[in-house]
């Protein structure tokens, strides 16, 4: 199950007001990007709304995104078009990428913003991770962000408002994010996202959308990445946090 159709529509109610501008999406990796050749060839493999996509390019980079959703696809299409960006744009999913692309091409994948526990359970993770460390030159980089599933997982299922309105393209919305953590690790969890946007005239349009997420622990994704040839080279991982970063090489 890939999801997202609906929440597309409404995606940037959820990307944080820092992260929305392309540039400033991409300067959060300022610190791995300088690890790159001038005009590397990057792939977000998980793409979304296109922030990322379209903030490498703007930087000189050969960009391609690919997310396992059409309507994300074309997302990032439109939003490569409004910034005159070159972003090669293409749907398929982890699994299906080495139909796609050849192995070795790309000098840095980008997994990022909760991606990775789309994939289902170990085995679709493992499959997933496959595919990413294949499309890698030697010595390329996979960046990868994460939740800290140790923490939401330790909270339990419950209700989360956000206690302000976000106002994206004029309208004010409540994000709220339903969690339903089943009893073990490995059984497959819930998250409902909605957007209650509201309009000048008060009137509420709710969009929301239930997906499907298989959380893994810290210790269980270093193993898995090296075991599809990435050595991990740096981790902000730390369970008081609510997210991490993972940089992995391929030998
Ligand atoms: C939380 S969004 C993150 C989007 C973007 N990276 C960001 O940071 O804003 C998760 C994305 O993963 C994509 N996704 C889910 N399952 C996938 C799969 N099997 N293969 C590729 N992409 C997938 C979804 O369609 C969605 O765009």
């Amino acid at each position: 199950m890939t999801g997202y159709g609906v929440l597309a529509e409404v995606y940037e109610w959820l990307i944080s007001d820092a992260k929305l501008p392309p540039a400033e999406f991409a300067a959060s990796f300022d610190d791995v990007l300088d690890l790159l050749p001038s005009k590397a060839h990057v792939l977000d493999c998980s793409c979304g709304t296109g922030q990322l996509a379209v903030g490498l390019a703007g930087r000189g980079m050969q960009v391609v995104a690919t997310d396992a959703s059409e309507a994300m696809v074309r997302r990032t299409a439109e939003l490569s078009e409004e910034f005159g960006a070159s972003v090669r744009a293409v749907r398929a999913s982890w699994e299906e990428l080495p139909g796609h692309f050849q192995d070795n091409t790309f000098d840095m994948v980008f997994c990022v913003g909760n991606s990775l526990h789309h994939a289902a359970g170990a085995t679709g993770r493992g499959a997933a991770l496959e595919s990413m460390s294949r499309l890698l030159r030697p010595g390329g980089r996979l960046v990868l962000t994460s939740r800290t599933w140790e923490v939401v997982r330790a909270r339990g299922s419950r209700l989360e408002i956000g206690d302000r309105l976000v106002r994206r393209n004029g309208r004010d919305a409540v994000v709220v994010y339903r969690w339903e953590i089943a009893a073990h690790w490995e059984e497959e969890h819930h998250v409902e996202i909605a957007i209650a946007q509201v309009d000048a005239t008060g009137l509420v349009l709710v969009r929301s959308e239930v997906l499907s997420c298989w959380p893994y622990r810290y210790e269980e994704l270093e193993v898995e990445l090296r075991r599809v040839g990435l050595q991990t080279e740096l981790s902000t991982f730390d369970l008081e946090a609510e997210n991490y970063m993972v940089v992995a090489s391929r030998a």
